[in-house]
């Protein structure tokens, strides 16, 4: 067992959530809604990142939505902080090991599609590394060859769309293409991208997803759409246009986080 989550659980005995969330950039008010939270600093634990980015916080929070125990990172550290692929290594093993059997990522994206707008909301169905790095790079035993097929769990993303449906939700679908940042993409790059069938772009989220589905964690992931993709537009991209267009739709996810861990059994 890691030292981090010894120490969670010597805090905080008897806590064992079953669904871990990660919050992108701007989407930290979630964690208000949560009943009863005790909340780490990552900088308490051990092996946790700064989360230095503005719109990240760097907190693990532990509390319940009605009868669902949850696990929520608030913020995360990017490949492009450190230039290490496996900087969310620790959080999400950490998550793992004190029992989240499910991870539902959330990030701000870039879209590819003219039908997601900024401040929609786009489930991920299948994701394209472009960056060339991997956070499993340097392990050692053979479980570093994770399979990747249905890395985003059909069952839980089904779950999302029937509450999407039943909240008059417009809830778009489609492929997320990691680039590493920290600046945006060219319009050629993103016209390279929508030829390998990327719907959205992102910075984040893929190597967690790689970690989660290594550790065994059924996975969900949810972007809010804070622009289109660079050359598909007139705005200027910014961190500040981001954090910005987020507001938006952190609405709509934040309900469909909320109902989903309602229902979650
Ligand atoms: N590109 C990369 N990352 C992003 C974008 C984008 O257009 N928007 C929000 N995060």
């Amino acid at each position: 067992m890691s030292k981090a989550v010894k120490y969670i659980q010597s805090k905080f005995q008897g806590i064992k959530p079953k669904v871990g969330i990660i919050l992108g950039s701007g989407l930290g008010s979630f964690v208000d809604v949560l009943e009863n939270p005790l909340s780490f600093s990552y900088d308490e634990l051990d092996g946790f990142p700064d989360a230095g980015v503005s719109g990240h916080e760097g907190k693990l929070h532990l509390g319940k939505i009605n009868h669902t125990e949850i696990a929520v990172l608030q913020g995360r550290a990017h490949y492009y902080e450190s230039g290490q692929a496996d900087a969310m290594k620790v959080p999400i093993r950490t998550l793992a090991g004190l029992g989240c059997e499910s991870l539902i990522l959330t990030n701000a994206a870039g879209s590819l599609m003219e039908a997601a707008q900024p401040g929609s909301v786009m489930a991920i169905t299948d994701h394209i590394n472009f960056t060339g790095v991997n956070p499993l790079f340097g392990e050692k035993s053979n479980n570093r060859f994770v399979d990747m097929a249905d890395a985003y769990n059909s069952d839980m993303r089904s779950k999302f769309h029937k509450i999407a449906d039943n909240e008059n939700i417009k809830l778009h679908e489609g492929v997320y293409i990691w680039f590493c940042g920290p600046s945006f993409e060219t319009p050629a790059e993103i016209r390279v991208a929508k030829m390998m069938g990327a719907d959205a772009v992102g910075m984040s989220t893929v190597p967690e997803v790689i970690l989660a589905r290594q550790a065994g964690m059924k996975v969900a992931a949810l972007s809010v759409i804070t622009n289109m993709a660079a050359g598909m537009s007139d705005e200027v991209l910014s961190h500040e246009q981001t954090m910005a267009n987020a507001e938006k739709g952190i609405q709509d996810l934040q309900a469909l986080l909320i109902r989903f861990l309602e229902l979650y059994s």
